[in-house]
């Protein structure tokens, strides 16, 4: 029992909330419990000195996460396993006992610093580049709002994208009249190819397009862009252009961050903005927005960086100096505890292992592929082609609603998954490292008796 709980208060006193029954929209009743988070307690402390990070047992034994629930659910929020659960824990008593600790939180500019440097050394970039955000959304709506364009200019986005991408860039519209063009990539996501993505965006491309807004794993549909191609396509675009006329590649990462095996400098684009805090399973409300130096040079800051080069400039009343990615973090003071542990993240994926982690997922997501392909009443959305498609799986179930589906699965067979929130929504599942093969096979068996 921790030091802070006194048993002599009732749980719903202490959390006047939780401990309540709490209501999902799923219509699912979660109850708190005391005697399970106190097993928890031991079962932390026996699991951590024990983990082998080549054990996939081990590596879920990592996560509180209840052990008779099955999550599919990786492309969601993210649980922490206990590395980043310490870390957090313990920046938090450091601030709640004395924030003078860490100099009421000055002491960010240390440890952002350190949260740059592991997100440089994962994504193969220059800590100087990267931008810390608390989410994917957040960093979609600096880069859209602060992308220089003039008038006539136009942004190339598609009608595949997460509400964030959309949002962004009508807000952005909305502002200043920026022109927005939307297109479609294909009509049947589990029979396109590789060629037809880029030919629509080759045909697409126009005199006045200065941006493309993309998206790497459509949430919809698991339909994985192969950015390494566009990428080609907007430097053959780019080749007579002038600097400031350039196509910049913008691209939503957050749905293949943390189960590619790739480094994000190798995908040729220009941004790459992702959250932290899905596949990954790094803290809560964290993300980033990389951006090549050419890149960060077209794009005004929004929100004011707690920086050195922004106060200096305060001070002598000279535009801040310094280096992109520090200047379009936002600032002010944050949720610490949180972005300062981000670096436990990187290290607890690095110590399992960036290839082993892409290939434990996309194994389990050619399983759940195979099996629900075999499932005559299932319409299987994503493609089965390993360079098409990453860890999120999308499916559809005749005569059945989406949220009759993933209620089902939840109530009747323990099963975590997701409803898409897009219009044309879909049953979304996400085979993770927090999952198995023999989980895969009980989520195929338990989708086939859904009639
Ligand atoms: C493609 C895509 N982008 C962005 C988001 C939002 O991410 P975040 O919570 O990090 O803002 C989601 C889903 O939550 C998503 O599927």
């Amino acid at each position: 029992m921790s030091a802070d709980r006194d048993p002599t208060r009732s749980s719903s006193e202490k959390h006047p909330i939780m401990g309540k029954r709490t209501l999902l929209s799923t219509g699912h009743v979660f109850l708190p419990d005391e005697a399970a988070s106190e097993r928890d307690e031991a079962r932390v402390a026996e699991s951590l000195s024990t983990f082998d990070p080549h054990d996939w047992d081990s590596v879920r034994g990592q996560f509180s996460l209840a052990g008779e629930y099955a999550y599919f659910a990786a492309f969601m929020l993210a649980s922490h396993p206990i590395p980043v659960q310490n870390a957090i824990v313990s920046f938090r008593h450091g601030l709640d006992n004395f924030p003078e600790r860490f100099q009421m939180g000055v002491a960010d500019l240390e440890h952002a610093t350190r949260a740059r440097e592991a997100i440089a050394r994962y994504t193969g970039t220059a800590p100087g580049q990267v931008a810390l955000t608390d989410s994917t959304t957040m960093g979609l709506g600096l880069v859209y709002r602060g992308l220089r364009l003039r008038p006539g200019d136009e942004v190339l986005t598609t009608t595949h994208d997460f509400f964030s991408t959309f949002e962004a860039l009508r807000l952005r519209a909305a502002a200043d009249g920026a022109e927005v063009r939307r297109i479609t990539l294909y009509e049947d996501p589990a029979a396109v190819s590789a060629d037809q993505l880029v030919d629509r965006l080759r045909q697409a491309i126009g005199d006045r397009t200065r941006a493309l807004a993309l998206t790497w794993v459509h949430s919809n549909s698991g339909v994985m862009l192969p950015i390494r191609a566009v990428a080609d396509l907007v430097a053959e675009v780019n080749a007579d252009r002038d600097e400031d006329a350039r196509v910049l590649l913008c691209v939503d990462g957050v749905q293949g961050f943390g189960v590619e095996d790739v480094d994000v400098a190798a995908l040729g684009v220009d941004f790459f903005i992702t959250g932290t805090h899905k596949w990954l399973f790094g803290p809560r409300g964290t993300g980033f927005v990389w951006g090549a130096d050419h890149a960060w040079a077209r794009l005004d800051a929004t929100i004011p960086s707690f920086s050195f080069p922004a106060f200096t400039g305060w001070h002598t009343a000279e535009a801040p100096r310094g280096e992109p990615g520090v200047l379009h973090t936002p600032g002010g003071y944050h949720s610490f505890e949180n972005r300062w542990a981000l670096p436990v993240a990187f290290e607890f994926h690095e110590a399992i292992g960036r290839a082993r982690i892409a290939e434990r997922v996309k194994v389990q997501a050619a399983q759940l592929k195979e099996g629900l392909a075999g499932l005559p009443h299932v319409r299987l959305l994503t493609p089965r082609a390993e360079d098409l498609s990453s860890g999120l799986v999308c499916c559809r179930v005749d005569g059945m609603r989406e949220d009759e589906v993933t209620n089902r699965l939840l109530t009747e067979h323990r099963i975590s998954a997701g409803v898409s929130p897009h219009r044309d929504t879909c049953v979304r599942l996400g085979p993770s490292i927090v999952t198995t093969p023999d989980e895969v096979d009980r989520l195929v068996r338990a989708v086939a008796s859904l009639r």
